[in-house]
């Protein structure tokens, strides 16, 4: 993997701005001599990221994220460090000569398979446009799915012989390894191919790469209406949603991401010009799903089919979005449908009545909890209310809370009262605080080491003061960035905060440390006296961890020649402590 050079890095960063940067990513606007933004990384309401076009730096002071131009590239896209140097580059109209190709090494080892899928997937398409696949196409054409559709998902067929496992093994592929990916099969000397007649869906992995098939009758009945690839080394149906690679964009720019279930419904919503969906495929939602569908947007919209198997998949989904803070909003189809048929049979423009009109959580909740309670049994009443007196806790908005007491009151007969008592005998959760910094109270040692740090930022004599005086810091990410920021200096033969950063490259958390402590409101002019100072307290601190560790180990020692020894070493470093 071939690293692009500091300087050039650097060159491109000076031939840009980043506040012209981040305005082709978000809206921004001016406050003094900063730029305001509502942050990309964290849920914001209120403009809490600033960018600093004296520093090039980009800060939000709710969530912490910070850095240079680059920083905000590959954080906000996704990509590795080196894709973002080259997107800014592009961008600032230099010539990049090192290929970008990021790809981590393991992925070396993958390659054969991405390429066995990839052959296999053209060769799928073939079929589907020679004179056999006639009747499929005609299938997929009956469904509403036009060429130009079938062209964009890469709908293809398989076909009743074994011509995969002949052509991969004629191109010299590993009959085992065919079998380990899940598109052949074999018996004792003789290999067949996994999937027959069926019309084949390829799956994508996050960047787009097919990395399995899903398979659907057409033209015959069989048992399983769809037959997935195996799972394998690079498809994990768990850790991957269909569409995703082509979703990202446009949810970003609509600040919103659809999940539904099947990659019908995925191909549907995109023919009537909605791209910003994802499908689960079929499976609940896993945690790692979750993240990724958080990375896409904070606005998680859940439409699964309307039939009852629909309902639970999102009472499960909204479980496991809710435990990485995500409140997603809802839709419950009519009829049983799923989003395909919904909107071949009612059109889109009742669709989009739902897309206008979406469902909380709470409304949800109380909505299946009413059509499963028979109101004519007492005792389900009263279990109807119990359950819903737990949604109604959630519920912030005081109005709100009181129509829909009303409105519970009328359907079941019961109180408005007798459920507000209800109501407040369940405990109060504590609400959650995420992304706020926390700050912890530090003592004097671990001020004086961020002080060090914040003078070795901007100026040489502190850098050769700690390069002559200190031998470590305590705190670990202080340690390496006071390491870091000599060796920039050492190199480069001064010390700047922009430049430093660019040269961290993709190390976020120092960065972002490094950016706090430079906002940290020091005198900036002081004389070496007073980093010495800061010095002695950091050589105080670490005499007084030894001191307290040898105490530890006198206490538990039982051999007095160590003991002894270990007194000793007590009452040497007591005189240090003492100077
Ligand atoms: N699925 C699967 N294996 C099955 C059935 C379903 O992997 N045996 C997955 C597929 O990704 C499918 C999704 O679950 O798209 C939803 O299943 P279903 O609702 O049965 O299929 P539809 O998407 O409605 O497909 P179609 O419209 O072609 O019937
Ligand atoms: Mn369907």
């Amino acid at each position: 993997m071939e690293k692009i050079p500091y300087d050039i890095i650097l060159d491109i960063q000076r031939k840009v701005n980043i506040v012209d940067i981040i305005a082709e990513y978000l809206p921004i606007e001016r406050k003094g001599k900063n730029y305001f933004a509502i942050c990309p990384f964290h849920d914001d309401h209120n403009p809490s990221m600033s960018i600093s076009p004296e520093k090039q730096i980009y800060t939000c002071f709710v969530c912490g994220e910070s850095g240079n131009v680059f920083n905000f590239v590959m954080n906000y896209e996704k990509i590795s460090f080196k894709e973002a140097v080259s997107k800014v580059a592009q961008k600032a109209g230099v010539m990049l000569d090192v290929k970008v190709d990021d790809k981590p090494k393991v992925e070396d080892k993958n390659i054969k398979y991405y390429k066995m899928f990839d052959i296999t997937n053209k060769y799928y398409q073939n079929n589907i446009r020679s004179s056999y696949g006639k009747k499929a196409l005609k299938y997929l054409n009956d469904r509403k799915l036009d060429d130009e559709t079938i062209k964009e998902f890469e709908i293809g067929l398989s076909m009743n012989d074994n011509n995969v496992s002949k052509l991969l093994v004629n191109k010299g592929y590993d009959i085992n390894e065919l079998v380990d990916i899940g598109l052949c099969g074999k018996n004792k000397n003789f290999t067949y191919d996994i999937f027959r007649n069926r019309i084949m869906f390829p799956l994508y992995d996050l960047d787009g790469r097919v990395v399995g098939f899903s398979g659907r009758i057409y033209n015959e009945e069989d048992d399983s209406k769809y037959v997935n690839s195996k799972e394998s080394l690079i498809f994990k149906k768990g850790m991957l949603l269909y569409n995703y690679h082509k979703a990202m964009k446009y949810a970003r720019e609509k600040h919103q991401i659809i999940i539904v279930e099947g990659f019908m419904d995925v191909i549907r919503l995109y023919t009537v010009g909605i791209k910003n969906v994802v499908a689960s495929m079929g499976t609940a939602i896993t945690k790692e799903h979750a993240d990724l569908i958080r990375k896409l947007s904070k606005n998680v919209v859940l439409c699964f089919d309307g039939d009852k198997a629909g309902e639970k998949a999102t009472i499960s989904a909204i479980e496991a979005l809710e435990k990485i803070g995500i409140e997603p909003k809802i839709i419950r189809l009519e009829d049983n449908l799923d989003p395909d048929d919904y909107i071949i049979k009612k059109g889109i423009d009742l669709y989009n009545n739902h897309l206008n009109n979406l469902m909380s959580v709470v409304s949800f909740r109380l909505d299946v909890n009413k059509t499963n309670t028979n109101f004519n049994d007492f005792n389900e009443v009263s279990n109807y209310i119990k359950s819903i007196t737990k949604e109604l806790e959630k519920i912030d908005d005081k109005v709100v809370y009181e129509l829909t007491l009303k409105k519970i009151s009328k359907e079941t007969g019961v109180d408005v009262d007798t459920i507000n008592d209800m109501v407040s005998k369940v405990p109060k959760k504590e609400k959650k605080i995420i992304n706020k910094r926390i700050t912890i109270s530090k003592n004097k040692y671990d001020k004086a080491e961020e002080y060090l740090i914040y003078y070795m930022l901007r100026n040489k004599t502190a850098i050769e003061l700690y390069r002559n005086k200190v031998s470590y810091l305590k705190n670990k990410k202080l340690s390496r960035i006071a390491m870091e920021t000599l060796e920039f200096y050492e190199k480069n033969g001064y010390i700047n905060l922009t430049d430093f950063t660019i040269y961290l490259e993709d190390k976020k958390e120092l960065i972002n440390e490094v950016l706090r402590i430079d906002d940290l409101k020091l005198p900036d002019d002081v004389s070496p006296g007073v980093i010495e100072d800061f010095i002695k307290t950091i050589d105080d601190g670490i005499i007084k961890d030894e001191i307290n560790k040898i105490k530890e180990q006198i206490r538990t020692e039982t051999n007095v020649a160590k003991k002894v020894v270990l007194l000793e070493k007590l009452s040497n470093l007591k005189k240090r402590e003492c100077k």
